[in-house]
């Protein structure tokens, strides 16, 4: 995405002479107006019998299925997502629809004993009003439909302010909600950095849900605190996968490659470490080093194809750049490092050793096909490094240990533990969310949706007499 003349342009990272879109901005003037829309349609909304507001829910998600060949070349083609995955983002996007639609029907709260014993104790949920949404561009449908969809469901009116690198996709999935929902209960405004802020600023907007950086997420959730409203933000991560002495070495390789490499590592769950027992570690880094070669780059419209292009030329720098600092201060490539091609933004799918488990690569989250193999005395150690870089989204362990590996999902500072998997890969019926740096705010998806997306009101009935 470039900007020319107050024009955002949205690119084929594949073939980054193919323009996919090409729009103005929204301004501040813009912004508002589409907030009074929200504003007005969200009491109206909010008052829309749930099981309703399900059905209109359950009606998009039918269009998905049906548009979804369709939907996942523009994701393919507009943020160089492979094929095969966009495909499953697809798929999961009318899972996510249909899920929250049944949520309209759950218990709204909870019965309590009265204290006099003839009144009525209970609690209800209310829609918190206005709620922006601000997402970024990797999962360019799940990501924006996982907010809107509970959103939504427990009776908010929305704003969704996309990422400038896929607004194509963002105006697809508006359109999909044409004429299912009242007007002004789905808007969209286009625009980078600059619209964000004013929409995390804006008085009428009552909760915000960010998915981005951590240093944007914490001024997101400092802005949204200081006027009393509600935050919650999904960051980045550093994730470790630690494999333990008696893992099977081959099934833990075959697993974590394609967490560290598919779609180009540009998960906030992608594997960024690999942290390994001693005893086992060069048998590790060979079977590795071998699953990393089974992952050429290729160009994402083909079938087979799991590690495409970056998402633009300054992130394939930045990685480079990542890379070279790696390198420079000690570490030892294993594998990649390279640009590749001269169309798209491709690099090879890196490993690097690294000695020092506080060296840059160990501690910072790259974004891209860049992962750090580190060695560990024993699990003890093993866990310790893992834990110590200031993310906390998704660890994975690789064991045939079980005590061991339920010690672990106990002591790891994660929101995600996850034994023999790959740290990538959400349920989206089960709660997503990280620690430290990676999350603020209640946790995203699954039922846990309902602990932002609504307020509870206490109610206390007595007899009039
Ligand atoms: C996944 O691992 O399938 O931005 C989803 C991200 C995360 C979503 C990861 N919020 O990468």
């Amino acid at each position: 995405m470039g900007v020319t003349a107050h024009q955002l342009i949205s690119r084929n990272p594949a073939r980054p002479d193919d323009e996919v879109l090409r729009l103005t901005p929204a301004g501040g003037i813009d912004l508002d107006r589409a907030v009074s829309r929200v504003q007005d349609a969200s009491v109206a909304w909010g008052r829309t019998p749930a099981p309703q507001r399900g059905e209109a829910l359950r009606l998009a998600a039918d269009r998905i299925e049906q548009a979804a060949g369709e939907l996942a070349d523009l994701v393919c083609r507009e943020v160089g997502k492979p094929i095969a995955e966009a495909r499953g983002e697809v798929a999961r996007s009318a899972a996510i629809l249909r899920f929250n639609a049944g949520l309209t029907l759950d218990p709204e709260g909870d019965s309590l004993p009265p204290a006099d014993g003839r009144s009525l104790l209970f609690t209800r949920r209310a829609p918190r009003g206005v709620v922006g949404l601000i997402t970024p561009w990797n999962f360019p449908l799940a990501i924006p439909l996982w907010k809107l969809a509970p959103a939504l469901a427990y009776g908010n009116a929305c704003l969704l302010k996309p990422s400038e690198h896929s607004p194509a996709c963002a105006e697809r999935l508006r359109s999909l909600f044409a004429g299912l929902l009242p007007d002004g209960v789905l808007e969209v405004v286009h625009g980078e950095g600059d619209i964000g802020a004013a929409l995390v600023a804006h008085p009428a907007v009552r909760a915000l849900s960010f998915t981005g950086s951590t240093a944007v997420g914490r001024e997101v959730a400092v802005e949204l605190t200081r006027r009393g409203a509600a935050a919650q933000c999904e960051m980045g991560g550093q994730n470790a996968s630690i494999v333990l002495a008696d893992a099977d070495i081959e099934a833990a390789a075959a697993m974590i490659a394609p967490a560290a490499m598919s779609y180009a590592g540009q998960k906030c769950t992608a594997t960024g470490r690999v942290i390994c027992e001693a005893g086992i570690y060069d048998q590790l880094r060979e079977a590795l080093v071998a699953a990393v070669d089974a992952m050429p780059v290729e160009d994402p419209t083909d079938p087979g194809c799991q590690v495409g292009p970056l998402i633009e030329q300054a992130a394939r720098d930045e990685a480079l750049a990542a890379v070279g600092r790696a390198t420079a201060s000690g570490g030892r490539l294993l594998r990649g490092g390279q640009p590749v091609g001269d169309g798209g933004w491709y690099m090879e799918p890196t490993l690097v050793e690294v000695d020092d488990p506080g060296a840059e690569l160990a501690q910072e989250e790259v974004f891209a096909p860049v992962c750090a193999m580190l060695r560990a005395a024993d699990a003890v150690q093993a866990a310790e490094i893992a834990d110590g870089v200031r993310h906390g989204l998704s660890t994975a362990i690789f064991t045939r240990d079980l005590d061991r590996a339920l010690e672990l999902t106990r002591d790891l500072k994660t929101g995600l533990v996850r034994v023999n998997q790959q740290t990538s890969g959400v349920d989206y019926w089960a709660p997503f969310g990280g620690e430290k740096a990676s999350g603020i705010g209640p946790r995203e998806q699954g039922r846990a949706a309902r602990d932002f997306y609504t307020s509870v009101r206490t109610v206390l009935i007595s007899p009039s007499g």
